[in-house]
């Protein structure tokens, strides 16, 4: 756990104008949903990145006056812009990490199932562009719900002969930023410094925070850790609740797709003990995809970590959310296939 640290402290490093490693390999990275809610955000940090050479960033509509804007700043990286199907494969060519926010948000009293109809659709024509323009890139899933959209594109590359399972990552890095957020400000850990690896899926109760296993360790009452594993899982729905209708997490999104991206970024300059937590094709249970912390290299995942020694109550938790995680999981499989 002490890694996954690191590649959050090294989140401003790789941001700022004096990072530096030895040779670093300048990527392009595109986004799709360039122009959304998160889209916009997260492209500006990326923006920011010294490991970035080409930000190429595709929309349904509206990328060329957000890639414009964004050109202005004094950073490295060259920003484009590129609208509809037909650009979709030149804004793809050459990538090495592909991050997808594409797709519509929840809104009051919707789970991120109800998404699925929509949402299904997107993941599967943007992962099919992905599959056949830049095998090889990095593919990071943000869209909704991701216990689907991952099996989706696992089974677009799978049928395209290119998959590869250390590169298709589900985002559940916000999950992680909220549990560090959350448990720092209820037990007074510095904020930088708590780290809780989250494990399992990225909704509802399949959103495993292990709260045995924080960095530096804490205490916690059986009420506190009830209560806190609740308010990570339903910190999604916190926020649409708080928008009233004007969408779901975006900003703080736009930081967690960054640190990720920034995490694999390093990890593919050579960077050791990088650590991430992801929704990743898995064998640590019995489900096809699972999220635990991974070590990170130049081939995207070097190693799963797994999930350490549970304590009961995880345990017990663990056992609950798999009837849903794994009907998610066939769901996008089904769907992919059919
Ligand atoms: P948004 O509506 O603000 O933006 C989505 C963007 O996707 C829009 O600009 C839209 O034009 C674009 N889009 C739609 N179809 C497209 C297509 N076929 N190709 C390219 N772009 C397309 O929504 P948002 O708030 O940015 O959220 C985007 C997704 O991210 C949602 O599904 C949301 O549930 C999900 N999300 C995931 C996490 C996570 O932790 N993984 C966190 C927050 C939100
Ligand atoms: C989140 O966790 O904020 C996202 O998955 C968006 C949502 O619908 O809650």
């Amino acid at each position: 756990a002490n890694f996954v640290r690191r590649a959050a402290c090294n989140f401003l490093n790789i941001g700022s104008r004096n990072f530096s490693v030895s040779a670093p390999r300048h990527a392009k990275v595109s986004v799709l949903g360039a122009a959304g809610g998160i889209g916009q955000p997260l492209s500006l940090l990326l923006k920011q990145s010294t490991l970035i050479s080409e930000l190429a960033l595709y929309d349904v509509a509206n990328t060329v006056g957000v890639a414009a804007d964004l050109s202005h700043i004094e950073s490295a990286a060259q920003v484009k812009g590129y609208v509809g199907d037909s650009q979709l494969e030149e804004c793809l060519q050459g990538s090495k990490i592909v991050i997808i926010p594409a797709g519509v948000p929840r809104k009051p009293g919707m789970t991120r199932d109800d998404l699925f109809n929509i949402n299904a659709g997107i993941a599967m024509s943007l992962s099919e562009a992905a599959s056949k323009v830049c095998p090889d890139a990095m593919l990071c899933i943000i869209s909704n719900p991701v216990n689907s959209t991952v099996p989706i594109a696992s089974e677009v590359y799978k049928k395209n002969g290119v998959f590869d399972p250390r590169k298709l990552f589900g985002v559940t890095t916000l999950d992680v930023v909220r549990a560090n957020t959350f448990i720092s400000e209820l037990k007074g850990t510095p904020v930088t410094q708590t780290q809780c690896p989250v494990i399992g899926g990225h909704a509802g109760v399949t959103i495993l925070p292990l709260l045995s296993q924080v960095e530096p360790s804490c205490d916690f009452t059986d009420q506190e850790r009830e209560s806190l594993t609740v308010r990570i899982q339903n910190a999604g729905t916190e926020v649409v609740e708080a928008k009233a209708g004007g969408g779901s997490a975006t900003l703080s999104m736009a930081y967690a797709g960054a640190r990720f991206a920034f995490a694999l970024l390093q990890a593919m300059n050579g960077a050791k003990n990088v650590v991430e937590c992801s929704f990743v094709e898995s064998d640590v249970t019995e489900l096809q995809f699972f999220s635990t912390p991974l070590l990170l290299g130049p081939n995207g995942i070097e190693a799963n970590l797994g999930m350490g020694t549970l304590i009961d109550f995880e345990q017990e938790a663990l056992e609950k959310m798999k009837p849903e995680l794994s009907g998610s999981i066939a769901k996008g499989i089904k769907f992919a296939n059919k």
